[in-house]
């Protein structure tokens, strides 16, 4: 296994919309245990394909340490070709943050429930509905696959806000406790 580099801020891979996965190869579940490895090093609860520089809809997620006590634990789980089928439930703001967007936090209304189909990392058809911390997660995940960052969503003023943050992300200044893609 390997630990592979994140690219952050403002690299275009970020924004491209991923592929869709049409075989599962060797590569590809070498490629997925990679995405979890490094996931669990950068201490994130989710990474998706684009964060570490590959195109493809494929994300991973342990969202288990942000659940509460009496929750049902999932573990960890990848989603290939996930679709979101369903959103339901109120739209609630929570904090997020993304391993891309190193130290960066703020608020997110998303809906409360969403159901996904995808294929599970033996590529098999799976079907879930989440709430809570998994449905945040699957959701924020899910937008990188898009293109889509979680700092979209915010104001003007808040995104203001952050302007030095995310300039200093840009410039390849910022410090992190993981393995970070050098810019160009
Ligand atoms: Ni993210």
């Amino acid at each position: 296994m390997a630990i592979l580099p994140i690219v952050t801020y403002n690299d275009p891979v970020l924004r491209k919309k991923g592929e869709h996965v049409e075989e599962f190869t060797d590569e590809t579940r070498q490629f997925v245990a990679d995405m979890f490895e490094t996931m669990y090093n950068s201490e994130g609860v989710g990474l998706a394909a684009p964060q570490v520089g590959v195109s493809l809809r494929i994300f991973v997620l342990d969202a288990d340490n942000m659940m509460d006590e009496e929750d049902e634990k999932p573990g960890p789980m990848a989603f290939v070709n996930p679709e979101i089928i369903e959103k339901k439930g109120m739209k609630i703001p929570m904090d997020e943050g993304c391993l891309s967007i190193p130290e960066v936090t703020d608020k997110v209304v998303r809906p409360e429930t969403v159901v996904v189909k995808y294929k599970d990392e033996n590529f098999e058809d799976q079907e879930i509905e989440a709430s809570g911390w998994l449905a945040r997660v699957i959701q924020h995940e899910y937008d990188h696959l898009d293109g889509v960052l979680f700092i979209d969503y915010l104001s003007v003023f808040r995104k203001r806000m952050h302007k030095a943050d995310l300039k200093e992300i840009e410039n390849g200044e910022r410090e992190t406790r993981y393995p970070i893609k050098p810019k160009d």
